[in-house]
């Protein structure tokens, strides 16, 4: 067994639940851990010793960013779509294609490249647990293949093989949804711990509720969780289906109207709303009330959406200065949102809170207060720190 001291740290924000803003903020503490996870937390003067010793010299120490919301594996370029929102052109889910084409060329080698160098931009940015996404194969092979990739990295992958539907099944919708709930299910569960759908009668290309039902429920049939993109591009059903499946997410909700609020904070306990700031950011779009949510007792979490069309971003810090700035978040709500939230989302329990017996992911501040997140929006303060001597850690 071997032990790290993690000493030197002016700020540690625990996320633990504790004090009214949830933090559990102490100065001048210590961490050490043993075969990496936190083994003990307390005063620094009062820190038992260990083989060795990281002195973060008066930095702030967080939990590592939660990042439950990705499409990481994908090939290919939409910087010119992304021109067109800026100067108001709509999304409407149409450029997904784009995506699976130059995907679905792209050999092995590529694309786990491709993903390797997203992973290690989003550790650099603080983030030490993503969840992944497929939806960019949409054929069995592809999609098996997204999944097979993603798992080499994280195991919070997700089977989005009800993305939109492909181009060779435009005239056979039901020929796909049977694929997708059939052949191409079987194929991914081996490697998926969730199934996603993006639920959105706005979207030519997306899913109707009837047809979100089907996949999220041959999904949790086959032992997969559920998680749903709802409420994105205009009112619409995903928010109630996610909670009356019992779905463990529902991502995007910019558009909520008070029944969907009603039904989100009496699934607290179940159905995480996540909010996807970065999205409305690049897509030119209203932002939604977060402060609104959380007065009403909704569970909230933030990701990035890392994706190449709606959001191609994997900083958690900068979403959390957007949900500060444009959503009504405090500092302290967004922090938490940020890493026990989005654990909340992909219902863990031994990440997003440093506590005894959890993993010791830790991200590390160049700054005096994690206040500085939202405070200094777009400067670099932020990096998961390897404590194992193998560098072994999910994100890597
Ligand atoms: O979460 N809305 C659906 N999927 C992604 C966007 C994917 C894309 O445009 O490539 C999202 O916004
Ligand atoms: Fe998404």
């Amino acid at each position: 067994m071997s032990s790290v001291a993690v000493t030197g740290i002016g700020e540690l924000v625990s996320c633990d639940g504790s004090d009214p803003d949830l933090l559990g903020i102490r100065s001048k503490a210590a961490l050490i851990v043993e075969d990496g996870l936190v083994a003990w937390i307390g005063p620094a003067a009062d820190g038992p010793s260990a083989d060795s010793e990281i002195d973060v010299d008066g930095r702030v120490i967080i939990p590592g960013f939660v990042d439950s919301h990705s499409h990481l594996v994908f090939a290919g370029d939409r910087g010119s779509e992304f021109v067109a929102r800026m100067t108001g052109q709509p999304y409407d889910g149409g450029g997904i294609g784009v995506t699976v084409a130059a995907t679905r060329t792209a050999a092995d080698e590529e694309l786990t490249r491709l993903l390797a160098t997203r992973i290690a931009e989003l550790r650099a940015l603080g983030t030490t647990t993503v969840e992944i996404k497929s939806g960019y194969g949409l054929t069995v092979a592809d999609e098996v293949r997204a999944l097979r990739i993603a798992r080499r990295f994280t195991p919070e992958t997700t089977f989005l093989g009800a993305h939109v539907i492909p181009a060779e099944y435009a005239r056979d919708r039901a020929g796909y949804i049977d694929l997708v709930t059939g052949l191409m299910l079987q194929s991914a569960v081996p490697y998926a711990r969730w199934i996603d759908v993006f639920c959105e009668p706005h979207s030519p290309h997306a899913f109707d509720a009837e047809e979100a039902r089907e996949v999220l429920t041959a999904g949790a049939e086959a032992g997969l969780g559920m998680r749903v993109h709802g409420n994105q591009l205009g009112p619409g059903p995903g928010v109630q289906l996610a909670v009356e499946l019992g779905a463990a997410s529902v991502d995007h909700c910019t558009y909520l109207n008070d029944a969907d609020v009603d039904a989100l904070a009496a699934a607290a306990e179940t159905t995480v709303a996540t909010l996807l700031p970065g999205v409305e950011f690049c897509t030119r779009s209203p932002y939604p009330d977060a402060a609104r949510l959380i007065s009403a007792g909704v569970a909230i979490a933030l990701a990035t959406d890392c994706n190449p069309g709606t959001c191609y971003s994997s900083s958690m810090p900068w979403v959390i200065s957007l949900a500060v700035r444009e959503m009504g978040l405090s500092p302290a709500q967004a922090m938490f949102a940020a890493t026990a939230g989005s654990a909340k989302s992909l219902r863990r329990t031994d990440i997003g809170r440093l506590v005894v017996g959890n993993r010791a992911d830790l991200t590390v501040l160049d700054a005096p207060s994690y206040l500085h997140l939202a405070y200094r929006p777009g400067v670099p303060i932020a990096r998961a720190i390897s404590l194992r001597a193998s560098g072994e850690t999910q994100a890597e």
